[in-house]
């Protein structure tokens, strides 16, 4: 079962700008693309570098690690390599941009 989670407003990602956010200990990346908004898993499938700061080109995102690079709009890899991102559903309901997660939600920890 999903769960819908708010990141944020829509009027914070403007077309060219991403977003960071953090919804139950993972961590998670917006990108505007000339309008379209495209949510992954901040944890590229190489060996698990953060993809926050990667060069975009066109909807292309490459990982500041090792240089592949990830079509966001299906989280393939450019090539035959077959590693892909995780990605997630997201839309703008109401001015909020809502992230679809999969799975129940992750037990809090207690000290
Ligand atoms: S960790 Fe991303 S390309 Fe290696």
């Amino acid at each position: 079962m999903s769960r819908q989670i708010s990141v944020g407003t829509v009027d914070e990602l403007a077309p060219g700008q991403r977003k960071l956010a953090f919804i139950d200990g993972r961590s998670i990346v917006l990108f505007n693309i000339a309008g379209a908004i495209h949510a992954i898993d901040n944890s590229c499938p190489h060996n698990g570098a953060s993809l926050a700061s990667g060069q975009l080109e066109g909807c292309m995102l490459r990982c500041p690690a090792h240089g592949l690079r990830f079509d966001l709009r299906t989280g393939s890899m450019a090539g035959a390599g077959g590693l892909s991102l995780t990605t997630f559903p997201v839309r703008a309901v109401d001015g909020q941009l809502v992230v679809s997660l999969d799975g129940p939600a992750a037990s809090p920890t207690h000290a």
